[in-house]
């Protein structure tokens, strides 16, 4: 296979949590070879466990990689560029893919690049939807994350708004755990919430008052730990009132209630970034932009708002954590120059890159 590095073959890994990830791109963005592979092994603990994860890389990297490569029928040696996720993220898990990716990059003699997870989050809807490229608003949201961003370009980011607290994942992850229900949470919550009656019990929207003004720092921020706290007040009272078996009967309400109540918060702040910076394509992004309801309620409120609005998303796939986005967020960085030395770390906090100035409070994982 002949190289041309105009548009290089990628191979994007990705392990800063509990996914097993490797990707083959090629310039095109065809993705000729995916695999992802999720750790079972948190399900026991409601919630990942960093030294498991780290071990459960580290057991798999080698047989994920080769699946990938096997898939996209090419070799090791055909590949033109190493991206890895080098944060934010487990240090233990992140360190997996950064130190198999170094000892390859050097190996095969190949540039190493570096990724923020979340900016590869920010490239995902862009493998399967060509026009999600800035400019565009975006909301990213993670177990770890939530960012509000303008885009203006790629690799040029405004930050409007992130949680204050918990991030929106763990918001579903924790409410799920209250309501003993599987982790991940997110796809628990949606799953019982389809049974539930949204409008059965009354959850604050936190953050969000309509006396708000852009000139305040909380028009745009997020916050999700005053929500968590109203449902364990509405778990005790239901079950006091009703017993276990009551509870039981309320759950599909409860977690509806929460979800509308947390999708609310999400899509309106949004909103407020596309009148505020008169920006009507709306990209999401990160774990939670696989929830139907925040889907469905993106594109009915901002239809409703500007009917030329366009909301962009991956498929769930691509949502969820995934090495090829790793590998495209690898090319765009490649193409700027952003190659890493072999003494390249991983970071448990890696700043967004591209903000221009505005400083990004990173708020480790829980
Ligand atoms: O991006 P991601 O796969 O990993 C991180 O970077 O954290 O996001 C994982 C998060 C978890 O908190 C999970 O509960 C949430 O995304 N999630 C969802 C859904 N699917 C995954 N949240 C709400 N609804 C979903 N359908
Ligand atoms: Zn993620």
């Amino acid at each position: 296979m002949s190289r041309d590095l105009a548009r290089p073959l990628v191979l994007g890994l990705e392990t800063s949590c509990d996914e097993t990830s490797v990707a083959v791109l090629a310039g095109d963005d065809t993705i000729l070879g995916h695999v992802i592979l999720s750790q079972d092994v948190h399900e026991v603990y409601g919630g990942v466990v960093p030294e498991l994860a780290a071990r459960a890389h580290l057991q798999k990297i080698d047989a994920v990689v080769d699946e990938a490569l096997r898939r996209a029928g090419v070799r090791l040696a055909d590949i033109d560029v190493i991206g890895v996720t080098a944060g934010p993220g487990l240090i233990g898990a992140l360190l997996v893919g950064v130190c198999w990716a170094k000892a390859v990059a050097y190996g095969l003699g190949r540039p190493l690049v570096p990724v923020h997870h979340m900016e590869a989050h920010l490239f995902a809807p862009s493998l399967e939807q060509p026009d999600a490229v800035p400019p565009f608003v975006s909301l990213l949201v993670s177990g770890g994350h939530t960012l509000l961003l303008h885009a203006e370009e790629w690799g040029s980011y405004r930050l409007l708004g992130q949680t204050r607290d918990d991030a929106a994942g763990e918001a579903f992850d924790k409410v799920a755990k209250l309501l003993g229900l599987p982790y991940p949470g997110g796809p628990s919550i949606q799953r019982v919430a389809e049974a539930g009656d949204a409008g059965r019990h009354r959850l604050p929207r936190p953050m969000l008052r309509r006396n708000q003004t852009p000139a305040g720092d909380d028009f745009y921020d997020f916050s999700f730990s005053g929500l968590k706290t109203a449902v364990v007040e509405l778990v005790r009272a239901v079950e006091k009132g009703a017993g276990p078996q009551g509870l039981q009967r309320e759950t599909p309400n409860i977690a509806a209630a929460f979800q509308a109540a947390a999708v609310d918060v999400l899509v309106t702040k949004t909103l407020r970034a596309v009148e505020q910076t008169g920006c009507s394509r709306v990209v999401l992004g990160g774990g939670v932009s696989a929830n139907a309801l925040l889907r469905r309620e993106m594109a009915r409120r901002l239809h409703a708002a500007d009917p030329s609005g366009k909301v962009f998303h991956a498929s769930p796939r691509l949502s969820l954590d995934n090495g090829a986005m790793v590998a495209r967020a690898a090319r765009f960085r490649f193409e700027r120059g952003d190659v890493a030395d072999l003494d390249a770390s991983a970071s448990a906090s890696l700043p967004f890159p591209g903000l221009g100035g505005s400083d990004l409070r990173v708020i480790p994982r829980a």
